[in-house]
């Protein structure tokens, strides 16, 4: 099939490096040239596991291109991939969806089928079907929302649970249904599709905000969380997955989503979607109200800041807890040491202050006051507890829950964690 997709971002970079190496002939169009040119180079613009080797593989298969004409004309399926960014206020513009939408609309000369993943307010499939409307071919508009995770996306496209197609009419379902082969699919109306992808981030958000209160709630009754965790997840109708404690989600679209949803009653606020972000803002805190357990006041300490990333895997810090974090920390008068192996660039974008960067965690933790770990990289969690006694006062404030506390096993240190009993072997506080 002749495929075209309108996005050279995560989701469509991950969607036709998939869809190529089915033997699908992929045309992938973006407007920023420069990107364009990247992958022509052979050089993937976006940090995404095994996705540059995916691309690599079928490129014979995938033209980039940055002209609407050349991607779209004779496409059988366009899918819209491109980003659909949060205003001020929340709610989420659709600047480049209608663009795209409009270069789609003067390029089509044949029947075709226009497939959504951009997550979209709901009725934007339908406004989308009223403005491509043509007397002379026929182009049918699904929403298909896009459920993978950033740094999974390869992996999450080719075992998703499963895939949701919305359309008002069988033959262009049918179509869609057919990229994706195997893959159990839910087929409904494009209203509803639309509000499966808002409905379903916003029950992500509230399972994390949930699981952290518990934790929080744990430290306060002296329970353990990871017990906890243990006894609730493995009830089936609760399950074990998106229940790590931690200092509260970020990322482009679990924050995104979960804003938009909350404000997206005529009525007024989804209540208790304004209290799972309400409840990630104050999580976002948590190191802080921690650090001041040991400290009076935080002037002119040096702490280290070990992941800067909204979650390992990426080099994302959009809406990462790290970011307003290390503002908190400026603010009270700290300098700071930071490392992370692929985020540093994208945090000092958005961090002023006295920052030094770190090549190494060695070198961050060196003779520091305090150490906060906000990501859970895997070089993190491979370090022994033993190795953070080269710090000033090794004080270890874990959001990650990265290391068993009975690993501290005597060590004179002080490793608080996310709604675990605090080790302190260190001094009475
Ligand atoms: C998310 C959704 O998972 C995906 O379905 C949707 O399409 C886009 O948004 P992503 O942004 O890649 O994907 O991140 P995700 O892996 O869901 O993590 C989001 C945040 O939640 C991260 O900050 C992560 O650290 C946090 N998280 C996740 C936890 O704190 N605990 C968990 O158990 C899981």
């Amino acid at each position: 099939m002749i495929i075209a997709i309108a996005g050279a971002g995560y989701v469509g970079l991950a969607t036709a490096a998939v869809l190529a190496d089915k033997g699908h002939t992929i045309r992938c169009m973006d407007t920023d040239s420069a990107k364009i040119e990247k992958l022509n180079l052979g050089l993937c613009p976006v940090h995404e596991s095994g996705l540059q080797t995916l691309l690599q593989k079928n490129k014979e298969r995938i033209n980039f291109t940055s002209d609407g004409r050349t991607a779209y004309n004779g496409a059988e399926v366009v899918f819209i991939c491109v980003q659909t960014p949060e205003r001020e206020d929340g709610s989420v513009t659709l600047a480049y969806v209608y663009s795209a939408c409009a270069e789609i609309a003067g390029s089509l000369e044949r029947d075709a089928v226009i497939a959504i993943k951009s997550t979209v307010p709901v009725g934007t499939g339908d406004a989308v079907s009223e403005y491509m409307r043509r007397s002379d071919i026929r182009i049918d508009v699904v929403s298909n929302p896009e459920f993978l995770s950033q740094g999974s996306a390869i992996h999450d496209i080719l075992h998703a649970a499963r895939i949701v197609i919305g359309a008002a009419e069988e033959r262009a379902a049918a179509a869609v249904k057919s990229i994706f082969e195997s893959i159990p699919c839910i087929i409904t109306d494009r209203r509803s599709a639309e509000m499966i992808k808002y409905a379903a981030n916003g029950f992500l958000a509230l399972k994390l905000s949930y699981i952290n209160e518990v934790a929080n709630l744990c430290e306060a009754v002296d329970a353990d969380i990871d017990s906890v965790m243990r006894g609730i997840g493995s009830d089936p109708r609760i399950g074990a997955e998106y229940l790590k404690p931690g200092i509260g989600f970020g990322g482009s679209c679990l924050p995104k989503d979960t804003r938009a949803l909350s404000r997206m009653a005529d009525s007024g606020e989804f209540k208790m979607v304004c209290a799972a972000l309400e409840v990630n803002r104050e999580q976002g805190s948590l190191l802080l109200r921690k650090a001041f357990k040991y400290y009076d006041s935080l002037n002119g300490l040096v702490v280290a800041l070990l992941g800067l990333a909204f979650k390992p895997g990426t080099d994302s810090t959009e809406n990462a807890q790290s970011v307003h974090i290390a503002a908190a920390l400026l603010e009270n008068g700290a300098k700071l040491k930071i490392w992370d192996p692929l985020a540093k660039d994208s945090f000092i974008s958005r961090v002023s202050g006295e920052v030094i960067l770190c090549n190494t965690i060695q070198q961050a933790i060196l003779y520091v006051d305090l150490c906060f770990i906000c990501t859970e990289w895997e070089e993190i969690k491979n370090l022994n507890l033993e190795e953070f006694l080269v710090m000033k006062t090794p004080i270890i404030i874990d959001g990650r829950n990265c290391f068993n506390p009975a690993d501290v096993n005597g060590l004179p240190l002080i490793y608080d964690s996310v709604g675990r009993r605090t080790v302190n072997n260190l001094y009475e506080v």
